[in-house]
């Protein structure tokens, strides 16, 4: 069918022709920042889940909720090798600007933007990366301190107040949070903490992969309690269903049951790999209905497809090793795995292996259930890895 009215989004953060299953999350977050804005007791919302299952979107939809009921917002992504205070100062500096417009929040945020002043200033030693704009000279002794979990404490203190003067709240929306060094983390959750204890209208809604629960509960051990940490997974049948079904239906276009069901069973519900399928199903049928031969050949370019891109952009970044230890989890099938077995497939010993499995939590590949089990954080990987490493010599090293 003409390929120029297709309506399906395969891609990092693209937003879906419908965005299936999320209802209830999203009523949750809209009834947390409402909360928030009215000095009820809240706690901030980290979602939760694999690679590819609609974190991004999510946040991005949330966000523009927030901003459509008068709520200030900031949107980040925590990136590999960048420090949380350098992208957040900016961020904050056009919010506390947009805030010092309202005329009751103007002193506040006048004061706000000192405190931000007196924070870059004093944590640019550290933090070598801050680049931000100043508007007022710092006020000797607020959030200047030079100790980040001090200053953005009291930096985000300040920033709320500014908030609260002028009746709205601010909401930090934070991607990859995984990605945050644990002393920055440290500092957040104490600062968040510090408001939330002020019932000053500042809260957290963050996404990140399935360890950031854990490196939360490491970086402070109250974290667990104070965060909800729902998680973002794959969609049920009913839901998957009307992800493919819907769109195709608004353009006046059918699809069999049986055509849907091979989708189905292809995806495991999984949010990206929907769209890549039904991208490619779409394009496959000469005409409505799209039927379960459509979809077969949509299979053989959908796995082409995520071959080229999701998984070869991540598999591409990894070291020899690290792409051995990966294809021997590979071997032992989707997992979770114990170390012990992984390391046998290789023939070495789990702590020669050590090194190279937290490389790969760190880059985000993979990350551990429960202790001594690993688990892939992009789904279906292991079916990626055996198809790219087909041959038995990734054994010995
Ligand atoms: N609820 C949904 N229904 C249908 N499609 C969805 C849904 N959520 C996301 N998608 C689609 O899934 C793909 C991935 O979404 P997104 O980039 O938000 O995932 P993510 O969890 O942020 O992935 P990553 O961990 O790689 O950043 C996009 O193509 C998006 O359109
Ligand atoms: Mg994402």
């Amino acid at each position: 069918m003409d390929p120029v009215r297709n309506p399906y989004a395969p891609g990092a953060g693209t937003p879906p022709p419908e965005l299936a299953g999320r209802d209830v999350l999203l009523e949750t977050v809209r009834i947390a920042l409402e909360r928030v804005r009215l000095g009820l007791p809240t706690k901030s919302i980290l979602m939760v889940g694999l690679r590819g299952v609609g974190k991004t979107v999510l946040l991005d939809r949330m966000r523009d909720d927030a901003e459509a009921v008068g709520l200030q917002t900031i949107r980040i992504e925590a990136p590999e090798g960048r420090s949380l205070p350098a992208i957040l100062a900016p961020q904050l500096r056009q919010s506390l600007l947009r805030l010092s417009r309202v005329a009751a929040a103007t002193a506040v945020a006048h004061r706000a933007l000192r405190a931000l002043a007196g924070f870059a200033k004093s944590l640019k030693v550290k933090y070598e990366d801050i680049e931000v704009g100043f508007d007022f000279d710092p006020e000797p002794g607020l959030a200047d301190n030079g100790d980040l979990e001090h200053d953005l404490m009291a930096l985000l203190e300040v920033v709320g107040a500014a908030a609260k003067a002028a009746d709205t709240a601010l909401v930090l929306f934070v991607d990859e949070l995984q990605y945050v060094e644990e002393s920055q983390l440290a500092a957040l959750i104490t600062a968040l903490h510090r408001t939330a204890q002020r019932r000053l209208p500042v809260v957290l809604v963050g996404a990140g992969l399935p360890q950031l629960r854990g490196q939360m509960g490491h970086a402070k051990s109250y974290a667990e309690r104070m965060f909800e940490f729902p998680e973002v997974g794959p969609l049920t049948n009913d839901e998957a269903r009307s992800a493919i079904a819907k769109p195709a239906a608004d353009n006046d276009v059918k699809i069999t049951d049986q055509a849907l069901d091979k989708i189905l069973e292809q995806t495991r519900g999984y949010p990206y790999f929907l769209q890549e399928w039904g991208k490619h199903a779409w394009d496959a049928a000469q005409a409505s209905p799209i039927s379960e031969a459509d979809v077969d050949a949509a299979s053989r370019s959908a796995v082409a497809a995520l071959d080229e891109s999701f998984f070869r952009v991540r598999f591409d970044r990894l070291t020899p090793l690290q792409k051995r230890y990966l294809r021997a989890m590979a071997e032992l099938g989707t997992g979770p795995h114990r170390s012990g077995d992984i390391a046998d497939q290789l023939r070495r010993t789990v702590t020669s292996l050590g090194p190279a499995r937290a490389q790969l939590i760190a880059k985000g590949m993979i990350w551990s259930p429960n202790h001594g089990d690993t688990a892939f954080t992009v789904p279906l990987f292991d079916e990626f890895m055996r198809r790219i490493m087909p041959r038995n010599d990734w054994q010995d090293g």
